[in-house]
């Protein structure tokens, strides 16, 4: 059987772009250590509002420059709506739903998870400019699915 060159290069062209995914791949899982948020733990949605942490949702100092914010999304808003961390901090999210799943985005930041009923979902960001961001729901949730949002203010 005769390979045409042009297919040859064709090929050739194939393997390497799938090889330069394989390699950027495993340098931003093992190199980066870049991964996707954790599942937590399990909570039962009926009793999440006397369920700690999420009986009492906010943002709690747990060491210098450390923070956390307990964060319950339910239809259609996030509790609490607004969050104020000062400048330089570390702040992990915990975040889960009180009813459907709902989408957790802080736009301009790396922080895109999901809230799911039943379901604990964590994941941490340093914020090291003063501003404000958008906290959305990205995942459509019903009727209101576009009004639902927060804000996180770096101060
Ligand atoms: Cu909640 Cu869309």
């Amino acid at each position: 059987m005769k390979v045409h060159s042009y297919e040859r290069s064709f090929l050739a062209v194939g393997a390497f772009g799938l090889l330069a995914c394989i390699v950027a791949l495993s340098y931003a899982t093992f190199g980066m250590g870049m991964h996707l948020p954790d599942r937590v733990a399990k909570v039962e949605p009926k009793n999440i509002r006397t369920t700690a942490p999420f009986d009492h949702p906010g943002v709690r100092k747990t060491g210098p420059n450390e923070y956390e914010a307990v964060i319950l999304a339910q239809i259609w808003t996030f509790s609490p709506q607004e969050i104020r961390v000062p400048v330089g901090s570390h702040v992990t999210f915990t975040v889960t739903s009180a009813d459907v799943i709902h989408g957790f985005d802080i736009v301009g930041t790396r922080i895109n998870m999901m809230a799911i009923p039943g379901q604990i979902s964590r994941n941490s960001y340093t914020f090291r400019e003063p501003g404000e961001h958008l906290l959305i729901c990205h995942e459509y949730c019903g009727a209101a699915h576009h009004t639902m949002f927060a804000k996180v203010i770096v101060e």
